[in-house]
């Protein structure tokens, strides 16, 4: 029985070797520890043993019993060791997360670089504005009708969120004289709905050029740049008569739909033409309001939606998305 027993020993050791999983390893253990297993049959054996051998053989065969329990065991740590990091090498890394403008950024940068290049600077105003600033100075006196355009948030009597940028118009003059030149953007508000086409909150560009010879023909020659440089070489522009009380004359500028090339289409509501911004020359008023002579000093002034000209050039149908922070959105514009 001795010799029985190495062979079956070898013959254990080769078995748990060559185990390649846990399933495997729990049949081997039925096999040799099982109730109806190898050892137990060998301990049946026992009893037919002569006397004097069966505490020698039953002492082996303890000590194998025990052996085999603590290879299985470490086996079992073994192969699950082997099995919990399963690395997917072909898996793409994970990157490191950077961040982008959103896409009205890029719109209103470009504009800023377009009037940068024009000699332009950039000029900011609070968006907190007093009545005289967003409403008086600029040739809006109390129950102007034209105070019904802006529909405004007021913070008590005096105060309101600025309806426009142009306020900074009057702000820069004052601050530096003339003649000047700049542009300023930033966020204006206005008592409307929110939809997919208005927003009580938006951005403007507001831009003023004052000098002793500026004429309308640099008006519209500078816009129209301003079109073609935003919406590519082939945009046609159109102007026409329009009212501002802070300029005169006023106009509104067209550009031919750049979706459709002037045919009509679903943007253009099928005219073709799509408005995008207003302007004019600077009212004698608005100079007087400042202590400039009217009379030896002209300007032109035009504010534009920052949000409009981004909705035409990516064609975006809804307003509300520029705010959103919907990455599915705003990572189209990386
Ligand atoms: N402030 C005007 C508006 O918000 C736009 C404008 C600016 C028109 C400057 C003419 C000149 O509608």
């Amino acid at each position: 029985m001795l010799e029985e027993l190495k062979r079956f020993e070898a013959e254990v050791d080769t078995a748990l070797k060559g185990v390649k999983d846990p399933e495997g390893l729990e049949q081997l253990r039925l096999r040799f520890l099982g109730r109806k297993g190898r050892i137990n049959e060998f301990f049946k054996r026992l009893g037919r043993l002569p006397v004097e051998e069966r505490p020698k053989v039953g002492k082996i065969l303890n000590q194998l019993k025990a052996r085999i329990e603590s290879t299985i065991a470490s086996r079992r740590s073994e192969l699950k060791e082997q099995e919990v990091p399963r690395i997917d090498l072909t898996l793409p890394g994970r990157m490191g997360w950077v961040g982008h403008p959103n896409p009205l950024s890029l719109v209103i940068d470009e504009i800023i670089d377009f009037f940068v290049g024009l000699g332009f600077t950039v000029e900011f105003g609070p968006e907190i504005e007093t009545d005289w600033y967003n409403f008086e100075a600029l040739n809006i006196p109390p129950y102007h009708p034209s105070r019904e355009m802006f529909s405004s948030f007021y913070l008590g009597d005096e105060l309101l969120l600025r309806s426009h940028t142009s306020p900074v118009q009057i702000r820069v003059m004052e601050r530096k004289g003339v003649p000047i030149r700049f542009i300023a953007p930033g966020p204006v508000y206005r008592v409307d709905k929110f939809d997919a086409t208005h927003s009580p909150f938006f951005y403007q560009i507001e831009g003023l050029y004052v000098d002793q010879e500026v004429s309308f023909a640099e008006l519209k020659g500078d816009l129209e740049a301003f079109a073609k440089h935003i919406f590519g070489e082939s945009v046609r522009v159109r102007f026409f008569p329009s009212y501002f009380p802070f300029t005169e004359p006023s106009a509104e500028m067209s550009i031919s739909c750049p979706i459709c090339q002037g045919k009509g289409c679903r943007v253009c509501g099928d005219s073709g033409w799509l408005e995008i911004l207003g302007c004019g020359m600077v009212h004698p008023n608005v100079f007087k309001s400042v202590g400039i002579d009217p009379d030896r000093y002209q300007g032109y002034a035009f504010g534009l939606g920052a949000e409009r000209i981004a909705m035409i050039k990516y064609i975006i149908g809804d307003i509300r998305l520029f705010y959103e922070n919907d990455f599915r959105f705003l990572d189209q514009f990386r």
